[in-house]
């Protein structure tokens, strides 16, 4: 099938060469002449494992092109994806300035019927608004279908999330348009619903907010073991062997980050006003979020007797393993909290530093995660990067003026680590005994 993705970003362009990897004729388009030229040369705009590798299979054999022109995309796709960014706006609401820019050069480059289809994440309703900048733009009503398609890959491991999908939810007004995409999507043998346009866009949403909700709740439960003397890895075990909960996305730590997940949970808390209803529940969920950093940045605070003076390191900046994406990510927090308690802070990251650095330029950035430990007085690791797991911790202890281990992910091994000398704590397990900690709401 001749497919377009407009976008290139972490969604469009993954999207794009596993289509192409099909056997689908994709041509993806992006208005950065930059990514355009890297993405000619087989070069990868982002970080993400597997992307390059069907990037260079699929220009070589000619399944993937890239242009500048919606209006060029428009006339070759069958299917017309739009996959570009829809940021927060300063209240929380989706920016859709880029969706609508898109869909009225959809609306006047039309010539065929065309299913157009978003993927960018949209408020309910967005679909009728599509609709109609198409048609104010010129498109002619028999020549398109709006159609919903959300994704649901997850950064890091998008490539095998795009290939291997949990199901494909189609929101459609018309069985011409939702059979079309099944077309495309039945050589993945996926399961899959077709709905209307607002419930298959309120899908993504409830998704999302309730992974953001779920993991919210086990943090809430952290807390509540700091003070009872329980350990919330074993209460996260012992919930997560319920099949009717599960164990997914009940993995204490900092909290959660990303382009997705803060981003839609501020996003639905504004539909839902939009619609006169009150979301208490998401709003909880998200203070628990926005606490879960700073609380633990107090509990080194208090265990190190104050930040002046002291060299911190910390361990990982991206989001979360796997990704170079530093989006709403717990380290710039974290480093922001450090530096301004007056400490010096001493950074690592496998890929994310060169973003980190634009942003915070007073952190010491170290080329190997080893570096981070020379002379430093405590080490807080915030991203669980696999590199980070299998450290020898003796090592990294013998160039650092004091074993002291803050690790916000629940990733390391107690007993391994205080083997070789280190004070360790984690989320959502008491601190040892002497240890003062003064735990604020
Ligand atoms: C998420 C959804 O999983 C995906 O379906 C959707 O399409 C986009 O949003 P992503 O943002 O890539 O994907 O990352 P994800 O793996 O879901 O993690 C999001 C955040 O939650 C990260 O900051 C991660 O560290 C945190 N997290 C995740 C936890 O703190 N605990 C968990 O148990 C799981």
């Amino acid at each position: 099938m001749r497919v377009t993705v407009v976008g290139t970003g972490y969604v469009g362009l993954v999207h794009g060469v596993v289509l192409a990897d099909m056997g689908n004729e994709v041509v993806c388009v992006d208005n950065d002449p930059a990514k355009l030229e890297k993405l000619r040369n087989g070069v990868s705009p982002i970080y993400e494992p597997g992307v390059e590798e069907i990037l260079s299979r699929t220009l070589a054999n000619g399944m993937f092109r890239v242009t500048d022109s919606v209006a060029e995309g428009t006339k070759h796709g069958e299917v017309v994806f739009i996959a570009v960014g829809t940021p927060p706006g300063p209240d929380g609401t989706p920016d859709t300035s880029a969706v609508r820019a898109v869909a009225s050069q959809i609306g006047s480059a039309l010539d065929s019927y065309t299913v157009v289809v978003n993927k960018s994440t949209v408020p309910v309703g967005a679909g009728d608004m599509v609709e109609e900048i198409i048609l104010e733009a010129g498109g002619d009503p028999s020549l398109f279908d709006v159609v919903s398609n959300p994704e649901f890959l997850r950064e890091g491991s998008a490539v095998w999330d795009t290939q291997n999908p949990d199901r494909v939810v189609i929101g459609a007004k018309t069985p011409e348009a939702a059979k079309k995409l099944l077309e495309l999507y039945e050589p993945m043998g996926t399961p899959t619903l077709v709905t209307d346009l607002n419930s298959a866009e309120m899908i993504k949403y409830a998704s999302n907010c309730y992974l953001a909700t779920k993991i919210s709740f086990i943090n809430a439960i952290s807390r509540i073991c700091e003070l009872c003397d329980a350990d919330v890895g074993a209460v996260a075990k012992g919930m997560g062997m319920d099949p009717r909960i599960g164990a997914q996305f009940l993995q204490a730590g900092l909290g959660w980050g990303g382009s997705c997940f803060p981003k839609d949970v501020a996003g639905l808390i504004k539909i839902s006003d939009s619609f006169g209803y009150d979301f208490g529940l998401l709003k909880a969920s998200e203070a628990v979020n926005q606490n879960q950093t700073p609380h633990f940045l107090r509990r080194l605070e208090d265990r190190m007797g104050g930040f002046e003076g002291k060299t911190i390191a910390v361990l990982g900046l991206a989001f979360k393993p796997n990704t170079d994406d530093i989006r709403d990510a717990k380290s710039i927090e974290a480093v922001r909290i450090l530096l301004a308690g007056g400490a010096e802070v001493r950074v690592h990251d496998p890929v994310a530093m060169p973003a980190v650095k634009a942003v915070l330029p007073q952190a010491v950035y170290c080329d190997e995660p080893y570096a981070t430990g020379e002379g430093a007085d405590a080490v807080l690791l915030v991203t669980e990067w696999k590199a980070y797991r299998e450290l020898d911790w003796a090592r990294y202890g013998s160039a650092m003026r004091h074993r002291v281990l803050f690790d916000g992910r629940r990733a390391l091994c107690r007993a391994e680590v205080e083997a070789v000398g280190f004070h360790y704590e984690t989320i959502g397990s008491r601190p040892l005994l002497g240890t003062p900690v003064a735990d604020q709401p």
